[in-house]
C-alpha cells in the first residue's frame, strides 16, 4: 500500500475521511504520519485512530528555513509515498518541495486559478462568484498554482455565509480528495508512478510500496 503523510492545521475533516478510507485495504494507501503545524483537532484525529501524529510548529524555530528544514525531516522520516496537504495552512518551502519532488498534493476550496490564498470561500462571497467548489492539484512554489489533478463545482446560493459555503465545498471536496488519493495511491501500487506535475516517473516510486 502507498504510504501517506498528511499535513493539517485545522478541523481535520478530510483527514478523518482519508483515514477512514484507508481502512479498507482495497483502497491502497496508508496513513502513516499526520503532522501539524499547531495543536488542532485533525492532529487529535490521528491520535485516536491510533497513527503516529507530531506538531512542527514555526514558533519553535529561529526562523522559516530552520522550520521547513524540521517538517522536511518530520516528514521525510516516515518514506512517504505521497504527501497530502489536508487544510494545512502554511506555504511548504522549497527546501521540503526539493526533496518530495511530485509527490505532495493539496486540495484548496476554490476552482483555482479562482481565489488562492488563506481565505479563498471568504473571498469567493466577498467578489459576488455564482459558484466555487474545490481543486485538487500538485503543489509547486507558488501560491495554490500548481497542476490540476481534479476539480469540483458546487453553487453559491443567495444568502450563503462563509459557513455555509464552506460546509458544501466540503461535501464535495472530501469525496473528490478520497477518490483522487486512492486512486494515485493504486497507480504507485501498479508501478505506473504518478500522473501529473513533476511526475517524475520515479521507479522507486513503485518498488518502494
Ligand atoms: C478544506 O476545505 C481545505 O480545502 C482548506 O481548508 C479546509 C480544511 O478542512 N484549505 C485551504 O484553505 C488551503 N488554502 P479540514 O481541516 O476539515 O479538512
Amino acid at each position: 500500500r502507498a504510504r501517506l503523510v498528511v499535513l493539517v492545521s485545522g478541523a481535520g475533516s478530510n483527514l478523518l475521511a482519508l483515514l477512514e478510507a484507508c481502512e479498507e485495504p482495497s483502497y491502497g494507501a496508508q496513513v502513516v504520519a499526520v503532522l501539524a503545524d499547531r495543536a488542532c483537532a485533525g492532529f487529535d484525529h490521528a491520535a485516536r485512530a491510533g497513527v503516529p501524529a507530531q506538531v512542527v510548529a514555526p514558533g519553535d524555530f529561529p526562523d522559516r528555513p530552520h522550520w521547513d528544514q524540521a517538517l522536511v525531516r518530520a516528514v521525510t522520516a516516515w518514506e512517504p509515498d505521497l504527501v497530502v496537504c489536508a487544510g494545512f495552512m502554511r506555504l511548504l518551502g522549497p527546501g521540503f518541495l526539493e526533496r518530495l519532488p511530485g509527490r505532495v498534493v493539496n486540495t484548496h476550496p476554490s476552482l483555482l486559478p479562482d481565489f488562492p490564498g488563506a481565505h479563498a470561500v471568504r473571498d469567493t462571497l466577498a467578489a459576488g462568484a455564482d459558484r466555487s467548489g474545490a481543486t485538487l492539484f500538485w503543489v509547486d512554489e507558488g501560491v495554490d498554482t500548481g497542476e490540476h489533478i481534479a476539480q469540483v463545482e458546487v453553487e453559491v446560493l443567495p444568502g450563503d455565509t462563509e459557513a455555509t459555503l464552506t460546509q458544501r465545498i466540503k461535501a464535495a471536496e472530501t469525496p473528490q480528495l478520497v477518490a483522487q488519493v486512492g486512486r494515485l495511491a493504486r497507480e504507485m501500487v501498479r508501478g505506473e508512478g504518478l500522473q501529473g506535475a513533476g511526475a517524475g516517473a520515479d521507479p522507486e516510486v513503485a518498488q518502494d510500496v
